[in-house]
């Protein structure tokens, strides 16, 4: 559900007006709202409650710090995949006791230092994954919770380039080698093996393929009981998708429902790690009409976000929805909504029907996950600043870059 609502004729998020928002910090502008974030966590939460549950948020779907900050105050762990998140998720006031550290290529210096930070668990994804935290720990003196990321060989029906948990992809270990590798990881004096982990792949509408994935993990956790090695956490990824355009998406209730039912026959813990159920429709992307241009084939509505701000829909043809923040009584013309960076891939949405002028401005909804966290400077564009609201009240969470700022690292020869 989106966090847009319109109050006569103007798009508010919560209490405040949007256009309120862009006179006051300009665009292009991500706003999050924070009622919507806190319902959506502790939606998992409520739903989880019979069961020993942790949702680790995923910080790479939106790591703005305050709103890492107000999932630490919600008592939330974090799914990290770098040193960088870590550090964010320190700086914002988060527990280190409480992070699963993921991910397919992990240095030596980032395994170091998570060791250092005394972290929850490293989720491992290879044979030579494991060795290399084994000699880490070793050397520090210490012992290690970790978890076996295995790849169930299962086809989660997203995007390709969003999808997981298929052999052809990079993750975890092939099924076939999971039972041996566990074997193999007990082994080792420096790891504390407490579970297994799988995550299928994002945007996922249908609860059946995280049946599949879950069922699997069971049937592993019993594999290993039988050998004499007892599980204490199984982890399911993240992945439950939203509604970008009317899809019918499973509700969190329902998927915590799916997991309660299994894993409530288990002395487990489970660990989901949910990042665009969370904040995917907590969060806009407000931009403003630059040029309306009328082609031969084609109407453009130039708006002052481009590609570098909102990737998604150049890079998985994403749709979002786009809404005018105040509506007009002209006629509707189907536009292009493109930005101004030199790539005809450039475009936030295609072929929309809207009443629009110069000068207009325009929500993209649903950009809370993964907008700001994949959007970089191409073009030499200062990335924009982000606000969050909570009820009448708006504030700046990122300043807006300077010019300045992005060749400041460069030296000259
Ligand atoms: N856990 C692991 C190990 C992951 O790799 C991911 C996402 C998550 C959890 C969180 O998945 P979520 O609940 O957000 O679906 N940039 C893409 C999505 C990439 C997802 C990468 N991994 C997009 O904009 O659609």
């Amino acid at each position: 559900m989106t966090c847009l609502h319109y109050r006569d004729n103007t798009l508010f998020v919560e209490d405040v007006a949007l256009s309120k928002v862009a006179t006051k910090f300009d665009t292009p502008c991500y706003v999050y709202s924070r009622g919507a974030i806190e319902t959506n966590w502790r939606a998992f939460d409520d739903a989880l409650k019979s069961i020993p549950h942790r949702i680790c948020y995923a910080v790479k779907a939106n790591s703005n710090l305050s709103i890492l900050n107000l999932l630490a105050e919600l008592q939330s762990g974090f799914d990290i995949v770098s040193v960088g998140e870590l550090e964010r998720v320190l700086a914002a006031g988060g527990d280190a006791s409480k992070i699963i550290f993921s991910g397919v290529g992990k240095k030596k210096d980032e395994i170091r230092h998570a060791i250092e930070k005394n972290i929850f668990c490293f989720n491992i994804e290879s044979a030579t994954e494991a060795a290399r935290i084994q000699e880490i720990a070793q050397a520090l003196n210490k012992k290690v919770n970790v978890s076996l990321r295995i790849n169930p060989d299962i086809d989660a029906k997203t995007h390709a380039y969003i999808s997981t948990g298929l052999s052809e992809n990079k993750f975890g270990v092939a099924s076939q080698d999971a039972i041996s590798m566990c074997q193999h990881i007990a082994a080792m004096p420096s790891l504390n093996l407490i579970g297994i982990a799988c995550h299928i792949g994002s945007q996922i509408t249908d609860l059946a393929p995280f049946q599949v994935a879950l069922d699997f993990l069971f049937v592993t956790y019993e594999e290993l009981k039988q050998l004499g090695i007892q599980l204490k956490t199984i982890n399911v990824g993240g992945g439950l998708g939203i509604s970008y355009q009317q899809e019918q998406t499973p509700a969190i209730a329902d998927y915590a429902k799916m997991l309660t039912q299994k894993t409530s026959q288990y002395p487990v813990e489970i660990i989901i790690e949910p990042g665009r159920a969370i904040i995917g429709n907590a969060g806009v992307l407000l931009t403003r009409v630059e040029y309306i241009k009328h082609g031969q084939h084609k109407n453009f509505a130039i708006v002052d976000a481009g590609m570098n701000d909102l990737m998604r829909p150049a890079l998985y043809q994403a749709w979002q929805h786009i809404l005018a923040v105040n509506l007009h009584a002209g006629k509707k013309t189907t536009y292009d909504i493109v930005g101004p960076v030199c790539e005809s891939s450039d475009f936030l949405g295609k072929e929309r029907d809207l009443a629009l002028a110069e000068g207009d401005l325009l929500a993209i909804d649903s950009a809370g996950a993964y907008g700001f966290s994949m959007s970089s400077n191409y073009n030499t564009r200062p990335r924009s600043a982000e606000v969050l609201i909570e009820g009448d009240k708006m504030k700046l969470v990122r300043k807006r870059e300077e010019i300045q700022e992005l060749f400041s690292n460069e030296l000259q020869f």
